[in-house]
């Protein structure tokens, strides 16, 4: 089931000095900082050959990486990114072992616009852990047959936020590691 590591996300206290330091010191390819506010952050992606490095800042007053960031005050390692081919299949997967998904199940737009789920770093080894549906690219637009996904235009959600993705669905944005 599990695809490509997509990236190591890193929670830190001061976003512009992470990126510069990993393009300076590290000499790495640097994205200009990207807010994310379904999300409740703001990211920089850096990419190596093999996978991506997240950093991470919060955004807006509910950031679901603020508590973290409070107490790991230097920052730290925050959740690995795994694709898969079918986040739902993956997740109704998971769900028989125990590994139970973060919110009401229903896959937002991540950094790239793909639909992303978390997972309950209680039932994974205490890692918090990010799947995200590869294999589509941002301007073709998402179809997914799943009942989650049938949420009427202009209604918003119970427990959530409606956010659109790509006009063609709308998802809820769900509560993640405190
Ligand atoms: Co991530």
């Amino acid at each position: 089931m599990l695809g490509k590591l997509n990236h190591v996300a890193i929670v830190v206290p001061d976003l512009e000095a992470a990126r510069a330091q990993y393009k300076a010191a590290f000499g790495a390819d640097v994205s200009d900082p990207k807010d994310l506010p379904d999300q409740g952050v703001t990211a920089v992606m850096v990419t190596l050959p093999n996978t991506r490095i997240e950093l991470l800042y919060p955004y807006g007053e509910n950031s679901p990486i603020a508590k973290f960031l409070a107490r790991n005050s230097l920052g730290g390692v925050h959740h690995l990114c795994f694709e898969v081919p079918d986040i739902l299949a993956a997740r109704d997967q998971l769900a028989q072992s125990g590994i139970t998904v973060i919110g009401d199940g229903t896959p937002t737009p991540g950094y790239d616009g793909h639909p992303i789920l978390f997972f309950n770093p209680k039932n994974t080894q205490g890692t918090l852990i990010e799947l995200k549906q590869s294999g589509i690219s941002q301007d073709v637009k998402v179809t997914i047959e799943d009942p989650a996904y049938k949420t009427q235009q202009n209604l918003e959600p119970p427990g959530g936020v409606t956010i659109s993705f790509e006009g063609d669905f709308l998802g809820t944005t769900s509560e993640r590691q405190e």
